[in-house]
């Protein structure tokens, strides 16, 4: 197998690296946006590339739902349809089922569940995840597991994780007989109990896979169980392989994912709470509806370099969020994907310059203990 990922550099358990994909290579620690159904949800593709973003996320549900699949493949795939001529990872389905669908039903065959759009019924299975990623044709590609929330039963967790190792494995082999298409990377489980996360971890490793995420976490456990279980699986997940931690967004997350030795996350928060009209600054979350920023005359950051930033004022912004201008969401939109890029610079640099731990403490002191 082709050498992917290399990691460069590391401070601590913080780790700089690259990973090389078909459309180019991504430097570690990455950020990857959430374009569900193929676009970023009110920004031009060709901001994106303005901004350098080289990895984006689509989901395999929303997609194999609407278009569908016989469409995506008269079209010659997302790649293509969409334009987007970077890389693509697309999630299974199997986080999707789990928040989205009103109902589904787990077997250990593969899972029922109905369409959260007109309420169809389907079945899913860990071959059809990967033939449907193929016909996306994404260059990151997700085995098809199974998410839990918080507070189940060790036996439930069990069970959960025993369908989430099988069907890694039947993904694999379905990978493996359609050419291997991309990159496939596992996805462990466990829950919140540490014997089924290391016994996930291993279990998975064990296939050799290109690279692993730690999922269901951010399924609603208190902030300080997040990081005691990403500090736990990391050290026991393959040095040499990329680590995704699926789901995260907020800077205190990602802060904490990278000190673990994480190399890679997605989260819809950047650009979903932008539609909400609160803007991502060193200082913190800006809820610019506040009736504070009504005669603020000056912009988000002065040292952004978005197109809000560079034009409009804040009391400007927030007449037009007030107002449910659609250029609003752009704009937000905008500024929050140009200062998650900003961030994850300055991270990685932190790593290069091997004081990554004093840059997360400044980062937070600020970010955090603002009044914003
Ligand atoms: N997105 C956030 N968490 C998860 C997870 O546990 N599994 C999958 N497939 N996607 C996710
Ligand atoms: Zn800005």
């Amino acid at each position: 197998m082709k050498q992917h990922f290399t990691v460069i550099h590391t401070d601590g358990q913080a780790r700089l690296g690259t990973l090389s994909l078909p459309q180019g290579d991504v430097a570690t620690p990455v950020f990857m946006p959430v374009g569900t159904v193929g676009t970023m949800k009110a920004l031009h593709h060709r901001r994106l590339e303005e901004l350098d973003y080289r990895l984006i996320l689509a989901n395999t549900y929303h997609l194999y739902l609407r278009p569908g699949l016989e469409l995506l493949e008269k079209m010659g795939g997302l790649p293509q349809f969409s334009t987007w001529d970077r890389n693509f990872l697309t999630d299974s389905g199997g986080f999707q089922f789990f928040s989205l669908s009103k109902f589904a039903k787990f077997t250990e065959e593969g899972v029922k569940f109905s369409s959260h759009i007109d309420g169809s019924k389907h079945f899913f299975t860990p071959e059809k995840a990967i033939q449907a990623q193929n016909i996306i044709g994404s260059h990151i590609k997700m085995v098809l597991d199974v998410c839990t929330p918080p507070n189940i039963t060790e036996k439930k967790a069990y069970q959960a994780h025993r369908t989430t190792v099988d069907w890694a494995k039947r993904c694999q082999k379905e990978w493996q007989a359609s050419g291997e298409q991309g990159l496939l990377f596992g996805i462990t489980q466990g829950n919140f109990y540490k014997d089924l996360r290391k016994l996930s971890i291993e279990e998975l490793a064990a296939l050799d896979l290109p690279g692993y995420a730690i999922g269901g976490l951010s399924v609603g456990e208190e902030k300080q169980v997040f990081e005691e279980f990403v500090h736990y699986s990391t050290p026991l997940l393959p040095a040499n392989k990329p680590r995704y931690v699926m789901g995260i967004g907020t800077p205190d997350y990602i802060l904490q994912a990278v000190e673990a030795g994480v190399d890679m996350f997605d989260c819809v928060y950047p650009t979903r709470v932008a539609r909400n009209g609160a803007a991502m600054s060193f200082d913190g979350l800006l809820s610019l509806k506040n009736e504070r920023y009504a005669l603020d005359n000056n912009p988000i950051d002065p040292d952004c370099t978005c197109s809000a930033c560079q034009r409009y004022s804040k009391s400007y912004l927030r007449h037009l969020i007030k107002a449910k201008e659609i250029n609003a969401l752009t704009l937000l939109t905008d500024h929050n994907l140009t200062f998650m890029k900003r961030f994850m610079n300055e991270v990685r640099a932190s790593i290069k310059e091997n004081r990554f731990a004093l840059y997360k403490q400044a980062f937070m002191d600020r970010y955090y203990q603002s009044s914003h």
